[in-house]
């Protein structure tokens, strides 16, 4: 009896000390200063996403662009029902001391049923990191929207094209389809690898030069 009472309290004092150390995506967002470069208030759930690679976003790791060349797979606990919106959106363009582009939109998609991806209208294809050599770490920052309707948006931008992406905003996005505060998200950081040159040559050359 009093074995088992031990053993219950050491349970408690072990994930109580677990979760001190296990910061909140909040906390991960703020400390990234995703708020407020990006949104006024971070978001409460964690997205999982995980890359055909084998790797994971895991707030606010580092991969490398070879790493997160391919378009990962996003879950989170859907309402039934809900559509969503899913933003990944880069703030550090052409680098985070001097975001002259901010923001590069790396992916959009629109009306998905719960958490369907596959089956949502995407509007900004997906394309993975290409920062520039020498411009340090850039965050690259997932989102997601419970939408209050349905969305209409004419947005078309294909993994083959830059127009539509360079100095984009999440928060005009978040006026122009009424979206709210995000309800999910999560973020890694990336440098230039080998694969970045490979990635501007898809978008149709090197890319304008920043000033
Ligand atoms: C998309 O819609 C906007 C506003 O309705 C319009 O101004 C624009 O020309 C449309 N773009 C395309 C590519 O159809
Ligand atoms: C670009 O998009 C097309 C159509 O969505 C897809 O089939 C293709 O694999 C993509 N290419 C790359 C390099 O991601």
């Amino acid at each position: 009896m009093l074995g088992k009472v031990v053993v219950a309290i050491l349970a408690t004092v072990v994930i109580a000390s677990l979760d001190v150390t296990s910061e909140s995506i909040g906390e991960t967002m703020e400390k990234h200063q995703v708020v407020p470069d990006i949104i006024d208030r971070a978001p409460k759930a964690t997205l999982e996403i995980s890359y055909p690679s084998g790797v994971k976003v895991d707030s606010g790791n580092e991969l490398t662009p070879t790493q997160v060349k391919d378009k990962p797979t996003v879950t989170w606990n859907a309402e039934s029902g809900a559509l969503y919106t899913l933003l990944m959106t880069d703030p550090d363009a052409p680098s985070r001391e001097n975001p002259t582009a901010r923001e590069v939109r790396h992916w959009l998609v629109a009306n998905i049923p719960g958490n369907k991806v596959d089956e949502g209208q995407i509007l900004v294809d997906y394309i993975g990191s290409g920062p520039p050599a020498g411009t340090g770490l850039h965050r690259y920052v997932f989102l997601l929207f419970k939408q209050q309707g349905r969305i209409e948006s004419n947005i078309s931008v294909s993994n083959r094209s830059r127009e539509g992406r360079i100095k984009t905003s999440a928060r005009e996005l978040i006026k122009e389809f009424n979206l709210g505060d995000p309800v999910a998200g999560n973020l890694y950081q990336a440098q230039y690898d080998d694969y970045v040159p490979i990635l501007h040559q898809q978008l149709g050359g090197p890319p304008p030069k920043a000033n």
